[in-house]
């Protein structure tokens, strides 16, 4: 299986779902409807609804079902970003490969765009179809968990506090628990959800999220000292600049590198109950270890 040839499928589609439903660039105010679009399409890598509609497709499901819970995901991840990016957070000048959104649109209409795209994400998800064991507000549940301050907001807040702090493994567990694993994890809960999925593979499904999230994080520290900015297309080597609690900082590379391969092998371990029909899951996990942006 190409996995790389599946997701830029996925990816396609995802863009063009996100485009119907974002309101067009024209629509007034146009500054904070410019952004959210600048914001959302500038390339990023997709991989959250990816995860989330290759799930639906792992549990039986159709790919449209998925599509809500898909791009629900991806406005919340891209308003983490514009946020994590401000100038009171990261303070990062390039995303995605283009200047930040305060950058380009100034940090006041960055800050909307964030809370515009917040919020979006709610109204795209209230238009999933409910199944029959899962009812919509399970579905607006779930996304709200998530991305609300015992997960998301927290991990990012712990994220902040522990700056040119000295972190202990499990503060740093928490910290990547909260600001990246919850949303991966949701995304395939979601995508398990939309396919009526049964709870154990919801909880199956769930649990590779959240180690295969340990494992991205880890990735993306390893990647922020070894890559270059022009490949990531985000500035490389902030993290030691702002004394970031990172796994390397923790660890070490070696031991960081060998932390997201454990990691990945549990989430992997994970997907057993699901059979042949994981193989693509499977192939994204190993894909994620070798990713080089
Ligand atoms: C970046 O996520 C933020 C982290 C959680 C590390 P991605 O690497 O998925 O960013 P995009 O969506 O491709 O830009
Ligand atoms: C941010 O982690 C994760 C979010 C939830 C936004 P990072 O701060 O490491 O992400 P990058 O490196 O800026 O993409
Ligand atoms: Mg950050
Ligand atoms: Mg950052
Ligand atoms: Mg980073």
């Amino acid at each position: 299986m190409n996995v790389k040839s599946r997701l830029a499928t996925l990816h396609k589609k995802v863009d063009s779902a996100l485009d119907r439903w974002l309101p067009s660039a024209g629509t007034k105010p146009k500054t904070l409807h410019s952004a959210m679009r600048y914001s959302v399409f500038a390339g990023g890598k997709r991989l959250r609804p990816a995860m989330c509609l290759a799930a639906a497709e792992a549990c039986g499901g159709r790919l449209s079902a998925a599509m809500p819970s898909a791009c629900a995901i991806e406005c919340i991840h891209t308003y983490s970003l514009v946020h994590d990016d401000l100038p009171c957070m990261d303070d990062d000048d390039l995303r995605r490969g283009r200047p930040t959104t305060h950058k380009v649109f100034g940090e006041g209409v960055a800050v909307l765009t964030g809370d515009a795209l917040l919020t979006m994400a709610f109204e795209i998800l209230s238009r999933t179809e409910p199944t029959e064991r899962y009812e919509v507000k399970d579905f607006l549940k779930e996304l709200a968990i998530s991305a609300g301050s015992l997960q998301l907001i927290g991990g990012q807040v712990a994220d902040l506090e522990a700056e040119n702090q000295k972190v202990t493994p499990s503060a740093l567990e928490f910290i990547h628990l909260g600001k990246t694993a919850a949303m991966i994890s949701l995304s395939l809960r979601l995508g398990a959800m939309s396919a009526n999925a049964r709870p154990a593979d919801c909880r199956a499904l769930a649990k590779f999220g959240t180690h295969l999230g340990l494992a991205f994080q880890i990735i993306d520290d390893i990647l922020d000292i070894m890559q270059t900015s022009e490949r990531l297309g985000k500035s490389a080597g902030k993290d030691v600049a702002a004394g970031k609690a990172t796994y390397p900082a923790v660890f070490g590379l070696e031991k960081s590198r060998s932390e997201a391969v454990r990691y990945t092998k549990i989430a992997l371990q994970a997907l057993k109950p699901l059979g042949g029909k994981a193989d693509f899951l499977r192939g994204i996990g190993d894909y994620l270890l070798e990713r080089e942006f």
